[in-house]
């Protein structure tokens, strides 16, 4: 009887674990490339286009945020570009209601790190020495884990400041 009841405290055990890997694996993989409400294919819109990041991304070298464009500038060219694609036919419906298209963030450090992409816009850096080749990417996949390790890496290399405060207001 003995051996049997360590052997199901066992086996529940192991059942347990192979569960709390399973669910730690999708909490981390929706993160790193999440699943957008409309697929907006960046390789088109950069290499077929010939838009540069900064046409869409407007803030990037003017505030700490680089943000996300607004429907009013999809809705420049997508008026009369592709009307019967489904996910312009989306796009079309929430630039019409007005309401937010509700973009899932790919990229985001913790409310207690101080970041500014003006900052590092300014100073010269491409967008694709933090976020990747994005230009090739369909849907915006993140290369990064954004920890501390990460930024002061960066900073020791380039001789930018490493003071607790850079980061930590
Ligand atoms: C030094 C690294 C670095 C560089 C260079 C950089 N970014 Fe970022 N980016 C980040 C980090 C870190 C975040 C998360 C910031 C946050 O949570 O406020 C981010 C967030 C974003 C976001 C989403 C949040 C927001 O700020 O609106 C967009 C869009 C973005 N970056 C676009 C760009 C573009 C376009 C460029 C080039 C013009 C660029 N980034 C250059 C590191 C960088
Ligand atoms: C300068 C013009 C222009 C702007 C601005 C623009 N697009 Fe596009 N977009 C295009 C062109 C051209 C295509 C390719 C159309 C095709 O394949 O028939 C395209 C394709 C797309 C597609 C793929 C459609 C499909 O299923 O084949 C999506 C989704 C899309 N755009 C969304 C957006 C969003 C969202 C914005 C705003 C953030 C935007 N576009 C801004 C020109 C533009
Ligand atoms: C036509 C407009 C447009 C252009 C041009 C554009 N983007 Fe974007 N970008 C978007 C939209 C819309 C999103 C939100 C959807 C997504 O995350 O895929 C986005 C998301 C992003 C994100 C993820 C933001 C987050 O959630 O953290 C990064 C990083 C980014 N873009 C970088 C770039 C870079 C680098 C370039 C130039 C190579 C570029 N973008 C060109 C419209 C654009
Ligand atoms: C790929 C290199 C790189 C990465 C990654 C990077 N930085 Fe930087 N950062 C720099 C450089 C270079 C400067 C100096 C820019 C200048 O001279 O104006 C800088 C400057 C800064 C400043 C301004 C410092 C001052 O003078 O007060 C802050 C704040 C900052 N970074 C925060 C961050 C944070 C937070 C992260 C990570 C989320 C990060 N950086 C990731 C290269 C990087
Ligand atoms: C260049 C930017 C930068 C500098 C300089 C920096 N940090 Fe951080 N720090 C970060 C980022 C980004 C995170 C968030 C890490 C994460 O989300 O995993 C962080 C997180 C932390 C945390 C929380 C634990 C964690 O891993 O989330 C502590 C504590 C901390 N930093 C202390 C310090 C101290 C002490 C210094 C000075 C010796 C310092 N930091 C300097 C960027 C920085």
């Amino acid at each position: 009887m003995k051996t049997i009841a360590i052997y199901v405290v066992i086996v529940a055990w192991f059942a347990a674990v192979v569960v709390a890997v399973a669910a730690f694996g999708l909490m981390q993989e929706p993160s790193m490339r999440p699943k957008q409400p409309i697929e907006y294919p960046h390789h088109t819109h950069v290499q077929d286009v010939g838009m540069q990041c900064l046409d869409c991304h407007r803030y990037a070298e003017k505030s700490i945020y680089a943000t996300i464009p607004g429907t009013d500038i999809c809705m420049g060219c997508h008026e009369s570009v592709a009307t019967d694609k489904p996910e312009i036919i989306k796009l079309t419906e929430a630039y019409r209601s007005g309401k937010p298209v509700g973009w899932v963030r790919v990229y985001q450090v913790k409310p207690h790190v101080y970041f500014s992409h003006k900052r590092h816009v300014l100073s010269g850096m491409k967008c694709q020495e933090c976020h990747g080749p994005v230009e090739q990417m369909t849907t915006v996949q993140r290369v990064t884990d954004l920890g501390m390790g990460w930024c002061v890496k960066c900073h020791r290399t380039r001789g930018a400041p490493r003071e607790c405060d850079t980061c930590h207001k």
